[in-house]
C-alpha cells in the first residue's frame, strides 16, 4: 500500500486537520511514515499567516521535486491551499491536489485520484462535514485531544489573512463536540481536551455559549485538564472567568493576544478595544483568578507605529508581566485591509529592533517568573519520554510550563497526573523532582 508522509505548518487547528487526514488515510489502507525516502506521497499541510510561512512551502515544494526528480506525489492543504486554490496549481504544475481548509475531508479521494494519474481541487465551503463527528482523528502517542468547536473568524482585524482562509464563523452543535470528548476520554483514554476555535468566545449554537461549553465539558468523567484557544479581548467576559473559577478541570490558563500597547495602532489594526479596556479585562482575571496564567501575542512595526506606539506596547509588557507571549514583524498579507492604510511602512531594521527589544524584556519576565517557582509545588500531566534524555520523562503544569523530571516508573505515568517539586528552570523549561 502506498505511504504517505504529513508535513504540518502554523497553528494548533493545522495540528488538529492532520490528525483528521492521518485517521482517514490510515482507515483506508495507506501507511504513514516519517522517512521522505520512503514516502509515495507528500502532504503539505500549510499556513500562511505571516510572508515567511508561504515562502517556506514554496521552497519545500522546490526541494522535495529537485530531490525526488518528480518521482513523488505532492499535495497542498490548509491556508496556503485557500489562499491560492486553483491559482497554486497553476503556479506549480507538479502539484497534485490543492485542499483548502474545509475540504480536508477529502484527502483519501484526491490521493486515491492523484496515484491514478489525474489532479484534484477543492476549496468549497463544506459546512455539513464540520458538524459531523469526527472519531476519526489520530490520536495515537498524544495525552492532549484536539476538539475544534468553531472554525473561521468574522473579526477581520485588519492585518489578518485568516478571514480569507478559514471562512467564517461557523460554530459546531454542542452534542457532537460532547461526544468527540467522551471519545477522546473512553474509548482513547486521552484526559486533556484543547478546545480550538479562531475565536472561542464568538461560540454560538442554540443558544449555547463558550461558558455553556467549557462546563459541559468540565462535568464529563475522567476529563483531567480542558484548555482553550484563543479569545478575542472584546469578547472575553467575567462569566467565563466565573465558570473557569468554578470548575478545577478547567486550567486558568488564558491566551489573550493584545497586539498592540497603542490604542493609535489597536484602531487601525481593527481590534475593537482599547488598551484600558484590555488592561482592565486583565485585573479582572487576576481579581477573580490570583492563580492564572496569562499569554499573549504582539505585533510589532504595524504600518504608522512610530517609537511612542512602541513604547505604549512595552509598557504594558512590563506592567502585565506576561507567563508567555508571542511576537512577531508585521507581515503584509493579500486581501487584508491593512494593505489600503495610507500610513508609512516601518522600515524592517527599526521592526526588527522592537522585535528584539520585546523579546529580550520578555525573556527575563519569564526567567524571573520561572525561579520564582523553585522550591514550589506543581501538578504536571505526563506527555512522554524527553526527546532529549529519554531517562527523564516530559509534562506540563496547568500553567503549561515545561517540566522534566526523573521517569522513575518510567512509561507506566505517561498521560497520568503526577505532583513534582520545581528544582532549576531556564527560559524555555523547569526540572523537577517527583514528590
Ligand atoms: N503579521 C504579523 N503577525 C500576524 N499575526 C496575524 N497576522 C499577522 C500579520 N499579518 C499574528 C497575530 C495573531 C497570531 C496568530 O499571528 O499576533 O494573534
Ligand atoms: Fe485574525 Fe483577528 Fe480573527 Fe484573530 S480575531 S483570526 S487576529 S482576524
Amino acid at each position: 500500500m502506498a505511504k504517505f508522509k504529513i508535513e504540518t505548518w502554523g497553528c494548533q487547528m493545522n495540528e488538529y486537520d492532520s490528525q483528521k487526514m492521518v485517521g482517514l488515510l490510515k482507515q483506508d489502507g495507506f501507511v504513514q511514515t516519517e522517512s521522505e525516502e520512503e514516502a509515495d506521497i507528500f502532504i503539505l499541510n500549510t499556513c500562511s499567516v505571516r510572508e515567511k510561512a508561504v515562502h517556506k512551502i514554496h521552497s519545500r515544494i522546490g526541494v522535495i521535486k529537485k530531490r525526488y526528480k518528480g518521482q513523488k506525489i505532492v499535495g497542498i492543504c490548509g491556508c496556503v491551499a485557500s489562499q491560492e486554490g486553483r491559482a497554486l496549481m497553476e503556479k506549480i504544475p507538479y502539484l497534485k491536489f490543492v485542499l483548502g481548509t474545509r475540504s480536508t475531508h477529502l484527502i483519501t479521494e484526491a490521493v486515491n485520484r492523484a496515484l491514478n494519474g489525474s489532479k484534484f481541487l477543492d476549496s468549497n465551503d463544506h459546512k455539513a462535514e464540520m458538524d459531523a463527528p469526527i472519531t476519526f482523528a489520530e490520536r495515537a502517542g498524544h495525552t492532549k485531544a484536539y476538539i475544534s468547536i468553531i472554525e473561521g473568524c468574522d473579526n477581520f482585524c485588519t492585518y489578518c489573512i485568516v478571514p480569507f482562509t478559514r471562512g467564517r464563523e461557523h460554530s459546531r452543535p454542542l452534542s457532537i463536540i460532547l461526544d468527540e470528548v467522551k471519545d477522546a476520554v473512553e474509548v482513547k483514554g486521552i484526559h486533556e481536551i484543547e478546545l480550538l476555535g479562531q475565536n472561542v468566545n464568538s461560540y454560538a449554537f442554540e443558544g449555547k455559549t463558550f461558558a455553556d461549553v467549557l462546563e459541559a465539558v468540565s462535568n464529563l468523567q475522567g476529563v483531567y485538564r480542558i484548555r482553550f484557544l484563543t479569545s478575542h479581548p472584546k469578547d472575553f467576559n467575567e462569566n467565563l472567568v466565573r465558570v473557569i473559577a468554578a470548575h478545577d478541570n478547567i486550567c486558568p490558563t488564558i491566551h489573550l493576544p493584545m497586539q498592540s500597547g497603542s490604542d493609535r495602532i489597536l484602531k487601525k489594526m481593527g481590534r475593537k478595544y482599547t488598551r484600558s479596556e484590555y488592561l482592565d479585562k486583565i485585573r479582572m482575571i487576576r481579581d477573580i483568578l490570583p492563580e492564572s496564567w496569562i499569554s499573549s501575542d504582539f505585533i510589532v512595526g504595524f504600518p504608522g507605529e512610530n517609537e511612542k506606539d512602541f513604547l505604549d506596547t512595552m509598557d504594558v509588557i512590563q506592567s502585565v508581566r506576561y507567563d508567555n507571549l508571542y511576537s512577531f514583524k508585521y507581515s503584509p498579507r493579500p486581501h487584508t485591509a491593512a494593505l489600503k492604510l495610507k500610513d508609512p511602512l516601518v522600515p524592517d531594521s527599526i521592526a526588527s529592533n522592537r522585535l528584539s527589544i520585546l523579546q529580550h524584556t520578555q525573556e527575563e519576565i519569564q526567567m524571573n517568573k520561572h525561579m520564582s517557582m523553585v522550591g514550589h509545588e506543581y501538578t504536571v500531566l505526563v506527555e512522554s519520554l524527553s526527546k532529549k534524555n529519554p531517562k527523564l520523562l516530559t509534562g506540563r503544569t496547568e500553567g503549561n510550563h515545561v517540566v522534566h523530571f526523573e521517569a522513575g516508573r518510567g512509561r507506566q505515568l505517561i498521560g497520568k497526573l503526577v505532583d513534582v517539586r520545581i528544582e532549576t528552570v531556564t527560559m524555555a523549561s523547569l526540572k523537577a523532582s517527583l514528590i
